[in-house]
């Protein structure tokens, strides 16, 4: 049975992160494309809560303008002072009263960490269903650990039942031999939670309100405690250190590019190859190793990425070929080949079966379909019609020191090597434009453009000024041959 939409779920992350010895808030660092905090946010809008408030303390105005990049309808209640999870959760519910939220005395009020990216929507949605089948005052995610040093342990009675959570700093002997921990993840019943805040004391280890007591606190007073156990312990590990982020990122970027090889796409080295979680690919699209997909990348079907390509913000197309390439909001189309070690830069746009080839930059360019611009160049600013050739070795020049130009050139285009097109400047379809030309004026249909130095030979010159050098002596025998020819 699927689980009630939750009145809330309150995320905390007002702590200070100081073991990321990092200038950015803890909860702000990037693994697989999402803040850590991000992650959290992602995987409880899919619980589709009534309210989402995330609790915001150290950096909290780099945090608060975070999340409303990410996630515009989460609120933020600041927590000036870290006094405990009982008190964060608390500034939580206070928050929400102040902006005239009341939560339904019977909903569903989950809460989580900031710093715990790998915890699946999956896991939150099999905590809530159990709390709300068993009808729990407040459900517990547990875990199983193999090394439980830190956490708050779960005791249970005689029964089986959960009597408390006990943190390390309080636990005697027996207590810390428990390998049950608690996740800091919690499913409660709204309006029970706030009566068990109300009665949460500092009176403890570390002098904190600590969220824990609410479990002791509702069983006290005759209310159900419950506890689900998480099927994978690895989904509740917070990240404490850059130690720890490098370790989330690994199980996150295994968990995307197993997900990608199950739905059909070859991942030739899982080890080298990493993904952010807004990476999309169609089936029998196969990536090559040491190849990186950021942001809003997809790949296509049938399409082969890498190796070595670094692809954020852009579309491959079906069937596209692109290796050893850096692409920064690029479009590449359905059979287009790019790289090796081509570098498109946003606004690139490749149409179907288009190249761009060996050491080739492009920037804000539309190239039409079957154009190839094959080797050794940079085109800037530019719209490239159907089936046009650009020689090796040219530059689109767009830029005259102050402002940037556009250059239009048409299909059926056969430009040569060489050639610089001094923007703006247009080249009509079916023109040609001979090989070293710099090309200042626009060319007309069908034309030939020729923009080059005539070329002069001065016979003899090598005899006269370098005389007795290797040269004048192969010149000298390379004419003694010519004449005996003769
Ligand atoms: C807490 C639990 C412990 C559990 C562990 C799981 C309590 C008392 N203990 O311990 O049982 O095993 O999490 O990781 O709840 N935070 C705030 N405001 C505060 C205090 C904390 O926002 O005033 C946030 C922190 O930023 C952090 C999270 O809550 O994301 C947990 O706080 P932390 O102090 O790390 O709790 P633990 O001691 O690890
Ligand atoms: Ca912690």
């Amino acid at each position: 049975m699927s689980p009630n939409r939750p009145a809330a779920v309150v995320i905390l992350a007002a702590g200070e992160g100081t073991r990321m010895k990092s200038a950015t808030p803890k909860v702000l660092h990037p693994v697989c494309g999402r803040s850590l905090v991000g992650h959290v946010v992602a995987a409880s809008r899919a619980l589709d809560p009534e309210h989402l408030v995330v609790v915001v303390g150290h950096g909290r105005e780099q945090v608060a303008e975070h999340l409303a990049a990410i996630d515009p309808d989460a609120r933020t209640a600041v927590q000036h002072e870290q006094l405990g999870t009982g008190h964060a959760v608390r500034t939580a519910l206070d928050e929400l009263a102040r902006q005239g939220v009341a939560l339904p005395e019977r909903g569903t009020v989950v809460v989580t960490y900031g710093d715990t990216p790998l915890l699946t929507t999956a896991t939150l949605t099999a905590l809530v269903a159990a709390h709300e089948a068993d009808r729990n005052a407040v459900t517990v995610l547990t875990a199983e650990v193999p090394d439980p040093t830190g956490y708050g342990r779960i005791v249970r009675g005689a029964d089986g039942t959960v009597t408390a959570i006990v943190e390390q700093k309080d636990a005697d002997e027996a207590q810390r031999a428990i390998t049950e921990i608690n996740s800091g993840v919690y499913a409660y019943e709204a309006g029970l939670l706030a009566q068990a805040l109300g009665k949460v004391t500092t009176d403890n280890a570390q002098g904190e309100e600590y969220l824990t007591d609410t479990l002791a606190i509702l069983r006290a007073d005759g209310h159900a405690v419950g506890a689900h156990t998480a099927a994978d312990h690895r989904e509740i590990a917070g990240v404490n250190n850059r130690v720890q982020l490098a370790e989330a990122r690994r199980v996150l970027n295994d968990r995307l590019l197993t997900a990608a090889m199950l739905d059909g796409v070859t991942v030739v080295d899982p080890a080298t190859t990493w993904v952010d979680a807004t990476v999309t690919f169609a089936p029998d699209a196969v990536i090559h190793p040491g190849t990186q997909l950021h942001g809003a990348t997809s790949v296509g079907e049938g399409a082969q990425v890498g190796p070595n390509c670094t692809l954020t913000d852009t579309a491959v197309g079906a069937g596209a070929k692109v290796s050893n390439t850096v692409a920064d909001q690029a479009e590449i189309g359905e059979g287009a080949s790019v790289g090796p070690f081509a570098y498109l830069r946003p606004g690139t746009r490749l149409g179907a079966k288009a190249k761009a080839g060996t050491y080739v930059e492009m920037k804000n360019a539309v190239i039409g379909e079957g154009t190839k611009v094959p080797h050794l160049s940079y085109v800037g600013d530019a719209t490239i019609g159907e089936y046009t050739n650009i020689g090796a070795a040219s530059v689109f020049v767009n830029y005259d020191g102050e402002a940037k130009h556009h250059t239009t050139i048409g299909s059926y285009c056969k430009t040569g090597s060489d050639n610089m097109f001094v923007a703006p400047v247009n080249v009509g379809d079916g023109a040609y434009t001979a090989a070293g030309s710099v090309i200042t004026k626009d060319v007309p249909a069908g034309s030939l453009a020729v923009a080059r130095g005539q070329q002069r030979n001065i016979e003899g010159w090598v005899a006269r000024k370098r005389p007795g050098s290797a040269a004048a002596q192969a010149a000298e025998r390379a004419r003694g041959e010519t004449s005996q020819a003769e």
